[in-house]
């Protein structure tokens, strides 16, 4: 803790609110005791500029455009790990060991497999059901299915949630397209790496080998890592809020999936990848898209642009946007889909709209462009979103389970602005 603090000042009277300082410099004033010294709440509307927790997961430098898990640069780690060694590194905090790494990937492979009774489930739901709520519905029922895993105070039964948890969700996300398409489901086999078994299990059918595109394997790694862990987003923070009632640790996943969903969030990519249909469809139009997305009284958005934290360009759609490239070029592909997204990013990024609100490509502007190319249907994107960063809320979900001093349940206040106390009226009377 610091010796620095700053003085709010309330009428005559002075506060001293202590100020922390994050082991990268930033400096947070901490206002936990105000209410109880002065009656005094913060109001913080979408809580833009609030401090839920410390965390010591994922470092994000909005202004330079800089994302680091546990220290190390996004890009480092996505040229170089395999999804599951990025998941030891976020809920661990340490890079594993070649024999952690191998008991780790031993641990989730071990928990691939789905109660036979949860098929029932999938068969219940009709062929239209959008997967994210197959996912988030079947998700919440491992809490059924795993009882002797639910109690977060005891490490064994965690450990094990978190093996099944990672093992299970993409069981589920390919079982749930399978049910979307009307075919039979394919189960997950050990030999295989995390991100060939989920191909796998999506595409393969059991009259037919399966060949996969070591391509499109390294793609989905390098997106699923990019997307592992994200700081207090709304679904992780959805994860935080739901498990600190103590509940367990498939129903805060299952709570943050719902999060996810929405287009403001995950299911921003399935909205672009819409978006720039749309705009191919009104004949590559940019300009009356950009013109709408600028009206004040259109609530028509750029989909994939803008962010809360980065007001520079996002990391994360750099790399993509390079995968992208790389991708086409290698199989001689040209993609109207990505000419139009390139073109509408020049177009906005020299428009004094989007310089002066500081709005740039997020991570769900190119994402849809390369689930396209490997033949992964719309409605499955934010599924993928939602697969990638479940590290990320697992690790989360742990860290507020082991923080020193415990965990208090999360509990935002508010400012009331209804009615005063108000005479009842009896029915008759109204
Ligand atoms: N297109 C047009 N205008 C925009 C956009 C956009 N995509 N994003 C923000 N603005 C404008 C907004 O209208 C506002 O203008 P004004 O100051 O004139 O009222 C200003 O920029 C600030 O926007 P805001 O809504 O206060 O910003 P926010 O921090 O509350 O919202 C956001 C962040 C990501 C929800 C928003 O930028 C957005 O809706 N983007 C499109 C959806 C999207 O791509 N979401 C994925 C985010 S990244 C991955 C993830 O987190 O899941």
């Amino acid at each position: 803790m610091s010796s620095e603090y700053a003085i709010l000042q309330l009428g005559d009277e002075k506060v001293e609110l202590p100020i922390q300082i994050g082991t990268e410099g930033n400096r947070v004033i901490d206002i936990a005791k105000l209410y109880g010294e002065t009656g005094y709440i913060t109001l913080d509307d979408a809580f833009a500029n609030t401090g839920a927790t410390t965390s010591a997961i994922t470092y994000i430098d909005g202004e330079k455009g800089i994302l680091r898990y546990r220290g190390y640069p996004i890009e480092e780690i996505a040229e170089r790990c395999e999804i599951t060694e990025t998941a030891y590194l976020l809920i661990y905090g340490e890079l594993p060991t070649a024999e952690q790494l191998e008991t780790f990937r031993t641990n989730i492979r071990a928990h691939k497999l789905l109660h036979e009774g949860m098929k029932t489930i999938f068969a219940g739901f009709p062929p239209d059901a959008h997967p994210m709520a197959i996912l988030s519905s079947v998700v919440g029922a491992l809490a059924i299915y795993c009882p002797d895993s639910l109690e977060p105070s005891d490490p064994q039964q965690c450990e094990l949630a978190i093996f099944r948890m990672l093992g299970k969700m993409s069981t589920i996300a390919a079982f749930s397209f399978k049910q979307s398409i009307g075919r039979p489901f394919i189960y997950p086999q050990n030999n295989l790496t995390y991100c060939q078994n989920f191909l796998r299990m999506m595409f393969a059918v059991p009259s037919e080998e399966y060949e996969m595109d070591p391509d499109f394997v390294s793609a989905l790694n390098l997106l699923l890592v990019l997307h592992a862990d994200h700081g207090q987003n709304c679904s992780t923070s959805t994860v935080r809020m739901v498990g600190s009632s103590t509940v367990n640790l498939f129903s805060s996943v299952s709570a943050g999936i719902c999060a996810l969903w929405g287009a403001f969030h995950g299911g921003a990519n399935e909205a672009c990848i819409n978006m720039l249909e749309g705009i191919h469809a009104d004949n590559d139009n940019l300009g009356k898209h950009i013109d709408r997305a600028k009206d004040p009284n259109d609530n028509y958005r750029l989909m994939g642009f803008g962010h809360r934290v980065y007001k520079n360009y996002d990391p994360r759609a750099t790399i993509i946007k390079e995968t992208c490239h790389k991708l086409l070029e290698k199989n001689n592909l040209k993609n109207p889909i990505f000419e139009i997204a390139l073109e509408l990013e020049e177009v906005a990024l020299s428009d004094s709209y989007f310089i002066e609100r500081k709005l740039y490509p997020n991570v769900d502007f190119y994402s849809g462009i390369i689930y396209n190319l490997m033949g992964i249907p719309k409605q499955m994107f934010t599924v993928i979103f939602a697969l990638g960063r479940l590290p990320g809320w697992i690790a989360h979900w742990r860290e507020m389970h082991l923080a020193p001093g415990g965990m208090r349940i999360h509990r935002p206040r508010q400012l009331y602005t209804g009615s005063t106390e108000r005479k009842f009226v009896p029915l008759i009377k109204r």
